[in-house]
């Protein structure tokens, strides 16, 4: 039985160390990649509050196809460069955005998702996948939200 808890009443940063430790702990000494991005996105749905989805794309020939996840059935395939995740891949960077409304080409997979943010999960230079996570709380995501999922992707990079 695995029991990972966050630390009640601690701070974002803590939040995402006792994620980033949990997520260390459950992933060591596991070579099957879906399993690890299975555990992670439950990970990261439990610890981290106010989402509605959280999960993994993964980069495959060309275009991200949808991996592990929690939360709604969602959108299968997205092409380079589409939407917030496929955008994510196709630049390298972490897209924070306060208002999926406001992006464009935004992908509505849950017509309840108000702010979203996607990391790339890069292992030497090339990207293998992404983390989305959307909320349905307009800017429930910030620059410590970012550097907490950034710190999960580069661990990933090297488990999945
Ligand atoms: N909103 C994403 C699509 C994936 S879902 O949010 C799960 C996008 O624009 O790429």
């Amino acid at each position: 039985m695995y029991d990972f808890q966050p630390t009640s009443g601690g701070s974002k940063a803590e939040l995402y160390r006792d994620l980033l430790s949990a997520a260390e702990g459950l992933t060591a000494g596991e070579r099957d990649g879906i399993a690890n991005m299975a555990n992670l996105a439950a990970l990261i749905w439990q610890f981290v509050p106010d989402l509605n989805w959280a999960g993994f794309y993964r980069l495959i020939g060309g275009e991200l196809v949808l991996g592990p996840f929690c939360g709604k059935p969602a959108c299968i395939r997205i092409p380079l460069g589409q939407g917030v995740c496929g955008t994510a891949a196709q630049t390298h960077e972490t897209q924070l955005v306060e208002d999926v409304h406001a992006f464009p080409g935004h992908i509505a997979c849950d017509a309840a998702s108000r702010s979203e943010l996607v990391v790339p999960v890069i292992r030497d230079g090339v990207v293998m996948a992404v983390i989305d996570l959307d909320s349905p709380l307009p800017a429930r995501f910030d620059a410590e939200d970012a550097a907490g999922i950034e710190a999960l992707a580069a661990l990933a990079a090297g488990r999945i």
